[in-house]
């Protein structure tokens, strides 16, 4: 038994659209602990964007109670929202979301632009990262001067640079080919081997067995919830 840090409870999310309404979730209910390492499954519109932007508190629940790290997130204020947001929660996305014109170092930088260090200390801290995954020595090239593996990392070292508890990646491999897709899974199976919370989307099968528990979404429902039996790991030959 661990201690939780995600908790939704009949959690339902309805767009209104003109006269339409879509209810992209009905009702999901899940707990993850503190250092799980989550892949959410399923169909493309089966609503696994719309939980990871309530779960980042991107956006809120039409029905429901989200409780992050103990904390009733409809309670919660604006402002503590986007404090818990910004301590808690690394985000990274299927299309990177860098910068162009900024350099890797720079990008890394920006989150901490917001908790109040100098200049020096950012930029200590962004190279800190970046070397932490393998790009110390491209700190200074622009997001059109790396591949679409080192953009990724570039993205995963701003996610990590605030130190934050959880990883939120919404189809983190989706641009990528399936070699950089691996190195990608290493650099979480790492991140995840340090204490961090991994969740992830994806609808590949393949990148979702690196993870220790795969719930399906089906229809805004959970359909099914499972621990991994079969994990894999990456560089560890099987027994
Ligand atoms: N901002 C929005 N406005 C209206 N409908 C939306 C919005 N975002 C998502 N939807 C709808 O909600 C459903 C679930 O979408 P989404 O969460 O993106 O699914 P998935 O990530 O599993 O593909 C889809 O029918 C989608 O069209
Ligand atoms: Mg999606």
């Amino acid at each position: 038994m661990g201690q939780s840090v995600i908790q939704t409870k009949d959690i339902a999310k309805i767009y209104k659209m003109g006269t339409e309404t879509v209810e992209a979730l009905k009702s999901v209910t899940i707990n993850i602990d503190k250092g799980e390492y989550v892949a959410f499954m399923g169909p493309s519109g089966s609503g696994k964007s719309t939980l990871m932007n309530i779960i980042g508190c991107l956006d809120t629940p039409t029905r429901g109670q989200y409780q992050l790290a103990g904390q009733d997130v409809s309670e919660t204020s604006e402002n503590d929202l986007a404090e818990i947001r910004n301590k808690e929660i690394g985000f990274v996305f299927q299309t990177f979301n860098l910068l162009p014109r900024q350099s890797s170092l720079e990008n890394v930088a920006l989150p901490l632009v917001y908790a109040g260090f100098s200049k020096s200390q950012r930029e200590e801290r962004a190279l800190e990262v970046l070397t932490s995954v393998g790009l110390g020595d491209r700190a200074y090239h622009k997001p059109n001067e790396l591949s679409g593996g080192q953009r990724q990392r570039v993205a995963i070292a701003r996610a990590l640079v605030n130190n934050p508890s959880i990883i939120l990646a919404d189809e983190p491999t989706g641009n990528l080919d399936t070699k950089t897709s691996y190195e990608i899974m290493e650099l979480f199976q790492y991140l995840h081997d340090q204490g961090n919370t991994i969740v992830m989307v994806t609808h590949e099968d393949d990148i979702a067995q690196y993870a220790h528990r795969i719930i399906r979404m089906r229809d805004g429902l959970v359909e099914s919830d499972n621990i991994n039996e079969n994990i894999t790991r990456v560089g560890v030959e099987p027994a």
